[in-house]
């Protein structure tokens, strides 16, 4: 059995000091085999919202894997967000836009979905993308993984809306991204951005797929930035088929249990148990 701390959307400096500490001692006390953060470390990517974003990291047990959001890419700076978009994340966080880790149980892979431009209809560009080439080097890292290794692919933007919303602020090229996964039987995707924590089979959206993957979003770990829920990050327990959502949530006080959430896998099928 594996436990991963999936931290999201940490918006550093929009954030609460109080939070933020709470935060730092509950993951630590968990003791988890990979620490996860689904990006947005910074609310405007400014160097002084890195450096804050870094120290908290620092102060959070390793191994850690970490993939950059949309609030990364510099917003006003037009010069910056075009040409080097990614240049304060790769200065104070990590210069590998490509993470994986791999043991005897787990295989993880980090796919970075923050772009500088990504036009839609309604004219907002926040929604992230997956490149081809992105999809290729994903089915190059998980598809020699031996079979009864966990495969979890990480970016900031999910596969699937909150239950009950229309498809919006999911990645781009979501279907043709999972129709790939699914060649290299990738089990788990683990995302942020909506800053709601919330998760399914991805063929309630997309059913065209045949594989069930799990789609498991955290919320916002210390962001004021909270979309009705309090803040909070998932400790995800992990066997070959049962997956464990432990909701750890802000209560003002300390981070303590909140929703849990258990999914078991039969003859290749996830299901909620309820
Ligand atoms: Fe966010
Ligand atoms: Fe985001």
């Amino acid at each position: 059995m594996r436990t991963i701390a999936h931290i999201s959307d940490i918006h550093f400096n929009r954030i609460e000091d109080a939070v933020v500490e709470g935060c730092v001692a509950d993951v630590t006390a968990q003791q988890p085999t990979l620490v996860i953060m689904s990006g947005d470390f910074t609310q405007r990517a400014r160097a002084s919202q890195y450096k804050a974003a870094a120290a908290f990291m620092g102060r959070l047990p390793r191994p850690q894997l970490v993939v950059p959001g949309n609030h990364d890419i510099p917003l006003f700076d037009v010069i910056t967000r075009f040409f080097m978009p990614l240049r304060n994340y790769t200065k104070y966080i990590t210069r590998d836009l490509r993470p994986s880790f791999q043991d005897e149980e787990l295989l993880v892979i980090g796919v970075n979905t923050a772009r500088s431009f990504t036009p839609t209809l309604d004219g907002f560009w926040k929604d992230g993308k997956i490149s081809e080439e992105q999809l290729l080097d994903i089915k190059l890292r998980a598809c020699d993984a031996p079979s009864e290794v966990f495969k979890i692919v990480v970016t900031h933007h999910p596969f699937i809306p909150p239950p009950g919303e229309r498809l919006h602020g999911i990645v781009h090229n979501a279907r043709n991204a999972l129709d790939q996964m699914e060649d290299c039987n990738i089990d788990m995707c683990l995302a942020g951005h909506l800053h709601m924590g919330y998760s399914g089979d991805v063929r309630t959206h997309h059913e065209a797929i045949k594989r069930s993957i799990l789609s498991v979003q955290a919320g916002t770990a210390t962001s004021t930035r909270r979309r009705g829920e309090p803040n909070a990050y998932n400790l995800i327990t992990i066997e070959r088929d049962h997956v464990g959502i432990q909701v750890r949530a802000w209560n003002g006080t300390s981070f303590e249990n909140a929703a849990f959430t258990e999914f078991r896998r039969s003859e290749g099928i996830w299901n909620r148990i309820e």
